[in-house]
């Protein structure tokens, strides 16, 4: 016997569902993320105790970029501060987790800005120690 119209929409909605979730679950899972699981990950990689010390210079030290930027020319010296976009003047919210708790709760974002911001700055990518160093730094911010 064939099975009835809605019996076949059900099965494709149950179908559909169950490819949606098992396509979005692990990249939501991978996504979310605390400022301290991000730290310990970058310090795995590096496979050396951060510094905050270092961190605090690499992002107030100007790079060899062409725009002769720091990271402290948009985010300020002080991550507990608006920031300021050097080029189209916008607000940057604060880096440091104290003062935005949106900071550092989304791999994919961190990952994405560390490597634009790295290589605008450094004209390299950072390495993960360095990742490490900055995000030790901005955590001593309370
Ligand atoms: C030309 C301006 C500019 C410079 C220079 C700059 N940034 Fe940024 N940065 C931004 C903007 C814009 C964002 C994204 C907007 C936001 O998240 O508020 C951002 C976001 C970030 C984030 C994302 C944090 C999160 O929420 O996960 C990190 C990390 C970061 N920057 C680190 C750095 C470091 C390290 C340097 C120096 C190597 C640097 N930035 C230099 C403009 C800049």
């Amino acid at each position: 016997m064939k099975a009835s119209k809605p019996t076949r929409l059900a099965h494709w909605t149950l179908l559909l569902a169950g490819v949606a979730a098992a396509v979005l679950m692990p990249l939501a899972a991978a996504k979310a993320a605390t400022p301290a699981e991000l730290l310990a990950g970058y310090t795995k990689a590096a496979g050396a105790p951060a510094s905050a010390e270092r961190g605090q210079k690499l992002f107030t030290t100007q790079g060899k970029g062409d725009f002769e930027w720091s990271c402290s020319t948009c985010h300020t010296g002080d991550p507990t501060k608006l920031g300021k976009h050097a080029i189209s003047g916008k607000a940057i919210p604060p880096l440091a987790p104290s003062a935005n708790k949106e900071r550092f709760t989304a791999r994919n974002k961190t990952e994405f800005h560390f490597n634009l911001n790295c290589k605008d700055v450094l004209t390299r990518e950072c390495t993960a120690a360095e990742k490490a160093d900055v995000m030790a730094w901005l955590l001593t911010f309370k």
